[in-house]
């Protein structure tokens, strides 16, 4: 407990399944949250029950994709709490699962307006805050699809691999600025997003075995795998830990 005391923390797509669950731990470690989610009633809900167990924390509705509502939404956090520490870009979608060839260009683009603009628009935009914090800590969620293939998704495959070297070559931009930017590599976590993965899979029972399969732990990961390495890296022990890849897969990239 307290390992992020006094600092305050934004987390894009923060409503639902890891985005959720980092929030929650964050607000546990004792920084003040700051969800930024495009669904509403479902972020709202969320505070309510940060507040009620005694958290700071509150909800902007963002869309990542939209520029002008990443800068109004942090400008409005740094205002309500005084400074921003930390951002936790995790809001992301999976898009269309078909092969390339028979994609459109607005699958293509949907995708890579959430994953990979959303990203740049939020890091941009958090930057001068982060400057005024005297420094600070972004964390993109990529994946183990942002390393290794699989003959799926593929504006999704390329869109985190497009968020693996925005991560390296940030680290590098903002070092002198004691700004820190690592990202994660989630294998197959439970989460809403997965959910729904499987169900476009078919025969939902034989998904979900074949899925555990794929991570030599034989299971698949839960919201709180990520969230614990969104503290870590958020935190001072991870003061000499910069553009680093944190793989939390079950070993599905070991092999
Ligand atoms: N679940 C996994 O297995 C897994 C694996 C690897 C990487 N990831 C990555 O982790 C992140 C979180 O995934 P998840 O499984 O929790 O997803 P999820 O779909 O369960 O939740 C995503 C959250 O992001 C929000 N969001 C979506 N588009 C948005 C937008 N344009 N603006 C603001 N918010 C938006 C959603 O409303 C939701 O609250 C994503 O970037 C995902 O690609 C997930």
């Amino acid at each position: 407990m307290g390992r992020l005391n006094g600092k305050v923390a934004v987390i894009t797509g923060g409503a639902l399944g890891i985005g959720r669950a980092t929030t929650l731990r964050m607000a546990e470690e004792g920084c003040a949250v700051a969800i930024c989610d495009v669904l509403v009633s479902e972020a709202n809900a969320f505070v309510d029950e940060l507040v009620g167990a005694g958290f700071e924390a509150c909800f902007w509705p963002l869309d990542v994709s939209r520029e002008a509502e990443v800068d109004k939404a942090f400008n409005a956090v740094a205002e309500r709490f005084g400074r921003i520490d930390i951002l936790v870009n995790n809001a992301g979608v999976v898009g269309a699962n078909k092969p390339t060839d028979q994609l459109t260009e607005a699958e293509w683009d949907y995708v890579q307006n959430v994953n990979v603009k959303g990203v740049f628009f939020a890091t941009k935009h958090v930057i001068p805050h982060l400057r005024r914090a005297g420094g600070g800590s972004i964390i993109n969620l990529s994946s183990i699809y942002g390393l290794v293939s699989a003959a799926d998704v593929p504006p999704y495959h390329a869109s985190k691999g497009a968020v693996r070297l925005m991560t390296k070559t940030d680290a590098l931009t903002y070092a002198a600025d004691r700004i820190r930017v690592n990202s994660i590599h989630p294998g197959f976590i439970w989460t809403p997003m997965v959910e729904g993965f499987v169900q476009d899979m078919g025969n939902e029972a034989e998904a979900r075995v074949s899925l555990a399969a794929l991570h030599p732990l034989g299971h698949v990961g839960e919201p709180d795998d990520i969230a614990w390495g969104c503290v870590y890296l958020a935190s001072n022990e991870a003061r000499f830990v910069t553009g680093a890849e944190l793989v939390i897969d079950g070993g599905y990239t070991a092999r």
